[in-house]
């Protein structure tokens, strides 16, 4: 089909990527984050453990790993905003605008996302120069919980949080402003061996100091009887999140990435280091948790508790942890930036926005929103809607349990059924090889049908306990 040459751009007007290994860093960069040394430790603890852990590991590979690449074949045969390729797509396959939503939603849903992950980045920036001062020389698990979350805590101080997460805000509206080029090849490129490394450095201390075995079996023991719907959904919204997955960022990427690329080898390439990273950062936390008698389910301080603990009592420790939450903090800005950049190139491709005030005025309305989560963990901790929800529980469970996994659930029928199969297989380009069938066949039946079962069951548990 000639027409369908002609009507399929060859790069992107934001730009292309250079390399294969540029896709995959920056991809890396924006699935590796918060998702994998905060998140994951801390709802694996609150959902009782390995149970958990084994769902999740399910629903990456078996149901994530697909979608993503479909999500990131949608953005490279588009080479467009998230939007703007579904626009596309929905037009080369005749197909009803509903699926639209797609893009929408994610676009949404990449800001609503910002709004408090730029809140829990700031806690990290802020914990920077506590590491650095030597406040936790010598620390107990009671004192380090004391001071992150006690009554003059570092979370009751609504302030500092405010200026934190206003750092972190303009530093990510500085860098999606300049652009994809030159902000995020650079960053990624030494950050990412970097975090790694350390995060082995700590996963020695945490075998010899902490309760290595417990720790590994509070992980790994994959205990089916805590199970529950409600862990299963959180397990699926989160291997959505970490991957960055269900919302547009792997979309966008997708249109940086070079025509010639195998996007199912690099797709799973990326899922993998995702979820090794995160298995690292679990293997480092629990450990330590279980030795100073922290309580697995403390919640999203988990990570600002327990390693400062560490920290805190080993030679060299103020140095490392400084360092450690730099790295961490970087790691949020890589994803920060992939959930920015959906909403922003839509502004310019759709209205002719200028870049830098595109990215300011997203930058604005998600940190406006931000400060909503910000007073979750002080001065709003009381209110809670449907007794539920803080403004920052609420944000993630809308985000994470139910835009991400619906925004996957859409790509994978939209992809599966709805385009012509001989573009889709054009765009993905795995042969005929047994490896196709299985991905067509996960795509089609598997991860449409799971999704929407654990998420009917989920928000069911959710709601009636
Ligand atoms: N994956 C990132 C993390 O684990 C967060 C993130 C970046 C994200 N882009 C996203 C989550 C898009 C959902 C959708 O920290």
């Amino acid at each position: 089909m000639s027409t369908e040459n002609t009507a399929r751009p060859s790069s992107s007007i934001h730009g292309i990527w250079t390399k294969r290994w540029t896709f995959i860093l920056a991809a890396s960069g924006s699935a590796i984050g918060l998702g994998n040394i905060w998140k994951f430790p801390y709802i694996t603890g609150e959902n009782g453990g390995s149970a958990f852990v084994l769902i999740y590991l399910a629903c990456i590979f078996a149901i994530g790993i697909p979608i993503m690449i479909a999500e990131t074949m949608l953005g490279r045969r588009g080479r467009k905003s998230p939007i703007e390729t579904m626009r596309d797509m929905i037009a080369a396959s005749n197909a009803s605008g509903f699926w639209l939503i797609i893009g929408l939603m994610g676009t949404l849903a990449g800001i609503l996302i910002l709004s408090y992950y730029s809140v829990i980045a700031g806690w990290a920036l802020g914990y920077i120069p506590k590491l650095a001062s030597g406040e936790f020389a010598g620390v107990t698990g009671a004192s380090a919980n004391a001071i992150f979350s006690g009554e003059q805590g570092f979370l009751s101080d609504y302030k500092t949080l405010i200026f934190w997460h206003s750092v972190f805000t303009i530093v990510t509206v500085y860098i999606v402003g300049k652009g994809i080029k030159t902000g995020l090849e650079r960053a990624v490129r030494f950050l990412m061996p970097a975090l790694v490394l350390l995060l082995l450095i700590l996963l020695v201390y945490s075998a010899i100091e902490g309760d290595f075995a417990k720790g590994a079996q509070f992980l790994f023991a994959f205990d089916a009887s805590k199970l529950n719907w409600n862990s299963a959904l959180v397990a699926l919204g989160h291997a959505f999140f970490t991957l960055s997955l269900g919302m547009g960022s792997i979309m966008a990427y997708g249109a940086y990435m070079p025509q010639q690329d195998s996007i199912a080898k690099t797709i799973t390439l990326v899922a993998v280091l995702d979820t090794a990273i995160a298995l690292i950062a679990g293997l480092v936390i629990f450990p330590l948790v279980f030795a100073h008698g922290i309580e697995p389910g403390a919640g999203p301080g988990l990570m600002f508790i327990s390693l400062p603990l560490a920290f805190g009592n080993i030679s060299g420790g103020a140095i490392f942890g400084t360092l450690f939450f730099i790295l961490v903090s970087m790691a949020a800005w890589t994803s920060a930036i992939a959930l920015l950049e959906p909403a922003v190139c839509w502004l310019i491709e759709r209205f002719k926005m200028g870049r830098q005030k595109a990215a300011l005025l997203l930058g604005g309305i998600a940190w406006v929103l931000g400060l909503g989560s910000v007073f979750s963990f002080n001065i709003w901790q009381e209110y809670k809607l449907m007794d539920t929800f803080t403004v920052f529980d609420g944000l993630d469970f809308l985000t994470s349990n139910i835009m991400l996994p619906l925004g996957g659930l859409f790509i994978a029928l939209f992809v599966g059924w709805v385009m012509k199969p001989e573009v889709v297989d054009a765009e993905i380009d795995m042969q005929n090889s047994s490896l196709r069938t299985a991905w067509w066949f996960v795509l089609r039946y598997i991860a449409p049908a799971a999704v929407a079962l654990v998420f009917v069951l989920g928000v069911y548990n959710k709601f009636a306990s």
